[in-house]
């Protein structure tokens, strides 16, 4: 993993190339006061402040000055240094004016590679770019919350042969030792006996591949208990109700939701939020063989209901629906999960933006203002109780897909809802955990989508209270 405590260091009055940040605003007035090389050097580049993202560099004998554009002086945007940390050389730079505050962590990011599978390091001959700061108290907060966010991407990008079942317990293992937190893993006659679901989602995988539910449990038992729950689907080749190969593509992002649950966790461990958090993690792959789970199966849950398996690649939600029925076990105040669950989220709300149920209101404007504030969006659908009828099957209690095409974002979250009860507040994010093209600080590849905004939401919540 990348140091990122290694690139934002404390202001020790250490040599640091200065960066002037501008906006559309104010360039008229900090261009006036330049010297006038400067001048004539951003007028001969036609640099006037209004591009975001845009730099140059001013010379200073054999060193240099840099000034860079940003959209709102007022309000840094966490990734408005992210291309200067690209493309600028090693070194130590600071802010002429003002500190990174959110900024920091495009900064950080910007340098995080993926290429444990790379023979020739792309980055390998060039340094690291370095960012001073007054403000050495925030650092923490910067270098914790790129280092989840690089978590994520690193574990959604891992290939599925490298990442298994065993790997995510192995990543929710290495946490727990770190954090002196407890690990449960239920697997074999236990998973089956305890959780039917994901004892038949995993059925087809290989014995190394075998399913499991991983638990972590952390905090003082007087702290508000909280769950998180992360779809684990390792590999979905969609079951015997194949996905066709471009659909198939990057199913190795389908554990996207455990990713996310995993690196909340962390954080959340790692900032001691006053918080009795139990983390699950259904760990499957979505395989076939003759072992497999098939459509027309009939499963009874944990919870009692019987499901009827309309559909193999709907297998999301049947994982989540047993993992969530233990999360309420413990009756937490409030379950949060992710999951990577519908293509029809992507085709509602395109790859940026997570898609949002929430069983309350409250709850629903506070992720709201907490994903305005990190610039971390998402966005509300609905859980139309209308539509819940649509789940009905012939022969059980319940189908796992609907016979309508249309809304299933909001079928996958409606079945969730049947095991989540109502009394429990709830928030269910449909992520894409992917970025299918690159922008500054964000390569190509796994993403975190929702994380800094459902941690913030959580900072505000048991922070403050
Ligand atoms: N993992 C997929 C959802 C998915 C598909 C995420 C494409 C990202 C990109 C999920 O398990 C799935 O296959 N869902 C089906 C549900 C359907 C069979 C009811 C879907 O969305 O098509
Ligand atoms: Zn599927
Ligand atoms: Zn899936």
């Amino acid at each position: 993993m990348t140091d990122f405590a290694s690139l934002l260091v404390p202001d020790r009055g250490q040599a640091a190339r200065p960066i002037h940040l501008v906006d559309k605003e104010s360039f008229g007035d900090w261009v006036k006061k330049r010297p006038a090389e400067d001048r004539a050097l951003l007028e001969a580049m036609r640099f006037d402040g209004k591009s975001a993202q845009d730099f140059a560099v001013l010379p200073r004998g054999s060193e240099f000055e840099v000034v860079s554009a940003v959209k709102d002086l007022a309000a840094l945007s966490p990734w408005c240094l992210a291309a200067l940390a690209e493309k600028l050389p090693e070194g130590t730079y600071k802010l002429a004016e003002g500190e990174p505050r959110a900024a920091a962590l495009g900064w950080l990011l910007a340098q995080h590679r993926f290429d444990a599978y790379r023979s020739a390091k792309k980055d390998a001959e060039r340094g690291p770019r370095i960012l001073v700061t007054g403000e050495a108290a925030k650092i923490d907060t910067a270098v914790r919350l790129a280092e989840a966010t690089a978590l994520v991407r690193d574990l959604v990008n891992t290939p599925a042969a490298d990442l298994g079942p065993a790997e995510l317990e192995r990543a929710a293992s290495d946490l727990a030792k770190r954090s002196a937190a407890q690990l449960r893993v239920t697997s074999g006659i236990d998973l089956q006996e305890g959780y039917p679901l994901i004892a038949a989602v995993g059925a087809a995988a290989t014995p190394e591949r075998a399913p499991r539910l991983i638990e972590l449990e952390w905090g003082k038992p007087d702290d508000p208990r909280v769950a998180i729950v992360g779809k684990g689907v390792c590999f979905d080749t969609g079951g015997l109700d194949l996905k066709p190969a471009s659909g198939m593509r990057i199913m190795k992002k389908d554990m996207g939701g455990a990713a996310h649950a995993l690196a909340l966790a962390q954080l959340i461990i790692e900032n001691r939020l006053p918080v009795r958090l139990h983390l699950l993690v259904p760990a499957v792959e979505n395989a076939v063989s003759g072992a497999a789970y098939r459509p027309g199966d009939i499963v009874k849950s944990r919870k009692g209901l019987f499901v009827e398996i309309d559909n193999t690649d709907a297998e999301g939600r049947l994982v989540l629906a047993d993992a969530l029925t233990k999360a309420a076990e413990g009756e937490p105040e409030l379950i949060v999960n992710f999951a990577t669950l519908t293509g029809a989220a992507r085709v509602a709300l395109g790859p940026d933006l997570p898609a949002t149920f929430v069983n309350r209101d409250d709850l629903a404007a506070e992720l709201e203002q907490a994903a305005r504030e990190t610039e971390d969006p998402l966005w509300r659908l609905p859980l139309w109780d209308a539509y819940d009828d649509n789940l009905k099957s012939d022969v059980a209690d319940i189908a796992n897909a609907p016979a309508s095409p249309m809304a299933g974002a909001i079928y996958a979250a409606l079945f969730l809802r049947r095991f989540v009860p109502s009394e429990i507040s709830w928030a269910h994010l449909d992520t894409w955990a992917w970025r299918d093209a690159q922008k500054p600080g964000r390569p190509k590849g796994g993403e975190a989508l929702g994380l800094r905004a459902v941690f913030a939401a959580f900072e505000r919540r048991y922070l403050q209270r």
